[in-house]
């Protein structure tokens, strides 16, 4: 595991590895970042990270000791995976005391989720985001529809649970049918109980950085980075996908955090050059491990938004090779989760990275839950 020292780092290096210090830009011995192509050092809120490939252990034998204080010493060391389910439970927890809090006063926010037809996988995605609202104390109602509906029936229910003072966020699970309207449907939802971020008001407030309700997943990725201590004021940001629901809302919201932020999509020139450039990695492109080793810069923070069902045995083995939790659960259900990096060899060069499963997943139901108590508060004004 990453270990941490407190302080700055007293250096005794070849001169080549001061050169390298001098052209990251750090101010004398107290590098925040120093980076060779066989050695990462980096220094975090809390002190200084260490992780050497191995040709970088080699050297460090020729060159004992490469830190010189007492106890300083070089650990080989992965990337750190980042628990989204720890997040999203923490988060979860403290919507749950809140919600306790306005009980006392006899209120009791409330969120309505709209499934319309019998799609599986939706099916279960609505039930989960019910339960949790039981769990935690909300007002939950399902509305199951038929997958005939019509746009002017859905807009019909739409506008019911606006009214229902009761609800105080409204959820359309997507996809919704072909023949239905989307664009008309999500307008339709009142901007004040609208948790999912997706009226054109709330994207517009977001761009111009107002006060607003904003996409579960993107703001997931915020907590995550927030509360694993990165820093994302000056850093390069790639956001990797540019759909409304994720990327374009992710890399407002990076901006809004003063990372300089540059949106890849499928027609990017030179894709791995530009993702290498990148202190934070987003990726939520949906394609299957496409973000590579060689993608990464060492030390960067990469997060994976991508959930890819992978049913094929030899994609399976190529991706995770013998890895037995991977194949167990292949076994059991047929498929695995695989996310938009290939997580095998980039937690070899990554500092930190969000797995999948376990990673922005289980984040997205916990922002979905912030969101509803966000609205219930502005509606309410509690
Ligand atoms: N389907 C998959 N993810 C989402 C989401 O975040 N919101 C809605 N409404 N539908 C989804």
């Amino acid at each position: 595991m990453m270990k941490l020292w407190e302080g700055t780092i007293p250096l005794l290096a070849e001169e080549g590895w001061r050169d390298s210090l001098i052209e990251d830009g750090a101010p004398g011995w107290s590098a925040r970042r120093y980076c060779s192509a066989d050695l990462l050092l980096r220094l975090r809120p809390i002190g200084l990270a260490l992780r050497a490939t191995p040709s970088a252990l080699s050297l460090r034998s020729a060159h004992p000791p490469l830190l010189c204080e007492e106890g300083h010493k070089f650990h080989d060391v992965a990337a750190t995976f980042i628990n989204g389910t720890k997040i999203a439970e923490d988060i979860k927890r403290e919507v749950a005391s809140e919600l306790e809090n306005l009980k006392h006063r006899g209120i009791q926010p409330g969120l309505a989720v709209v499934l319309v037809g019998d799609d599986a996988a939706s099916s279960a995605y609505v039930n989960m985001k019910a339960k949790t609202c039981e769990q935690l104390g909300f007002y939950s109602r399902k509305l199951m529809m038929p997958s005939s509906l019509s746009t002017d029936q859905l807009l019909c229910e739409v506008r019911k649970l606006n009214q229902d003072d009761a609800i105080d966020g409204i959820l359309v699970q997507l996809p919704l049918p072909k023949h239905v309207n989307k664009h008309a449907i999500l307008e339709s939802v009142d901007p004040q109980k609208d948790v999912d971020g997706f009226h054109s008001a709330n994207v517009g407030s977001l761009v111009l950085g107002h006060e607003t309700l904003v996409a579960c997943t993107p703001l997931g990725v915020m907590e995550v980075l927030r509360r694993s201590g990165v820093k994302i004021e000056g850093a390069n940001a790639i956001v990797l996908g540019r759909s409304d629901d994720v990327g374009k809302p992710q890399a407002i919201l990076l901006m809004h955090a003063n990372a300089t932020v540059t949106i890849c999509h499928s027609k990017t020139r030179n894709l791995p050059d530009v993702v290498r450039q990148a202190d934070i990695v987003v990726a939520a492109i949906g394609k299957t491990a496409m973000v590579t080793r060689d993608w990464v810069k060492p030390g960067a923070v990469v997060i994976d938004v991508g959930t890819n069902k992978v049913s094929d045995r030899a994609e399976v083995q190529r991706l995770f090779g013998d890895d037995p939790t991977r194949w167990k659960d292949f076994e059991k259900r047929g498929y695995i989760w695989v996310g938009d990096v290939d997580e095998r060899g980039v937690k070899e060069v990554a500092s930190m990275m969000t797995p999948v499963p376990g990673g922005v997943g289980p984040m997205t139901i916990a922002t979905l839950m912030k969101n509803t108590l966000k609205a219930a508060r502005t509606r309410r004004a509690v």
